[in-house]
């Protein structure tokens, strides 16, 4: 069944709900599937992304809502070690080999973040 225009956000969290480096996971529903994807806080500006690696197809926090390094200044893959941007999803070292996570565009609206479904980076594997 086709989407409904107003379909089109998905609420996510309230603005405010996240503290620098805070994440919260959230899932998106496909055609055919569900994905998971991470909103994160850094810096007082939110970024999602699919949670999935470009490594391997697989969470990068193994069900623990943690994707920030330790000093807050990178995302991690905790399989084998992927080290990306927060703030561009961009891989910055590690065995993702320049690929970049799949951004999930979002849109802040009346005190709330939406993600904004229809323009979500899909990966197709
Ligand atoms: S699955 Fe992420 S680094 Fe290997």
């Amino acid at each position: 069944m086709p989407r409904k225009p107003k379909d089109r956000l998905l609420k996510i969290a309230p603005v405010g709900e996240l503290k620098n480096h805070q994440s919260k996971k959230f899932m998106i529903q496909r055609a055919d599937r569900q994905t998971e994807a991470f909103l994160i806080q850094k810096d007082g500006r939110h970024y999602a992304y699919l949670n999935l690696c470009r490594h391997w197809t697989v969470g990068l926090d193994f069900d623990g809502n943690e994707f920030f390094s330790e000093d807050g200044e990178w995302l991690v893959c905790k399989n084998h070690g992927a080290v990306y941007n927060p703030v561009t999803g961009g891989c910055e070292g590690g065995p993702c080999g320049g690929a970049p996570l799949y951004r999930v565009p979002l849109v802040e609206k009346e005190g709330f973040i939406y993600a904004d479904v229809e323009n979500v980076d899909w990966v197709e594997s």
